[in-house]
């Protein structure tokens, strides 16, 4: 579940978030649309604990983001939560196997069901014959794809993904989502996706959208 109570956020005295409040359901799937610049990314990085509000509540699995210490957000990232980044964020030093699998190392669930696990997605996305390559040698549909699988990998309740299917092409793009909707079908994950194509927004069940910093209803 996750809540979120007049969230308000300023960057440089210009207002991007104006009072966003919403409610999320265990095993909604919601896509969240708007201009570029309307503030999608700013309201799920405070969502992914990522970015203080500087007004207003936010809540996950009823945790209050805005308490939570550090150490609390990074546990709650590698179990409940799973985040894919606008930009990836993969970890430069590490080859893509050991990105993959990072959140699972971390939280000592490295097993071999785990890791059967993981390799099922790796296979689904076609990124068996790029495990031993850095980031930097990947394309960024392909970065894409590895950041997804990253986030997957630990079967997290909650999974928060930034225009997941920016980088790719449609093929990849429908892969993507097919496996989403499955993810949220089967497992029950709640899924929240940010982005600008009608397409990939109708896999979902709910659309919200921003408009000048508040939800426009
Ligand atoms: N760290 C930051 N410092 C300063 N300004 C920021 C920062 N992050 C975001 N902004 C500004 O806040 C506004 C909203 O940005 P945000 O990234 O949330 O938009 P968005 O809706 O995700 O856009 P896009 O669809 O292009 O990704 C923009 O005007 C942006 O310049
Ligand atoms: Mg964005």
């Amino acid at each position: 579940m996750i809540v979120t109570k007049n969230l308000e956020k300023s960057f440089n005295d210009e207002a991007v978030l104006k009072g966003v409040s919403l409610e999320i359901s265990d095993g909604e799937f919601v896509s969240i649309m708007g201009k570029s610049g309307s503030g999608k990314s700013t309201l799920i990085s405070i969502i992914g604990g990522f970015l203080k509000p500087d007004k207003g509540e936010a809540y996950v699995n009823d945790r209050c983001l805005i308490n939570c210490k550090e150490n609390e957000l990074a546990e709650l990232r590698c179990t409940e939560l799973g985040f894919v980044f606008q930009a990836f964020k993969l970890i430069p030093t590490l080859n893509v196997i050991d990105n993959i699998l990072l959140p699972l190392t971390l939280s000592h669930k490295d097993t071999k069901e785990n890791r059967e696990y993981v390799m099922s997605l790796v296979k689904e996305l076609e990124i068996e014959d790029m495990l031993k390559k850095l980031p930097s040698q990947l394309s960024g549909g392909q970065c894409q794809r590895v950041a997804i699988v990253r986030a997957l990998s630990y079967k997290p309740s909650i999974i928060i993904l930034d225009e997941p299917t920016g980088a790719l092409d449609t093929t990849m793009e429908e892969a993507v989502m097919k496996l989403l909707a499955r993810i949220n079908k089967e497992q029950g994950t709640t899924i929240v996706q940010v982005t600008h194509s009608e397409r990939v927004a109708s896999y979902g069940t709910r659309i919200i959208k921003i408009k000048d910093g508040k939800i426009d209803e």
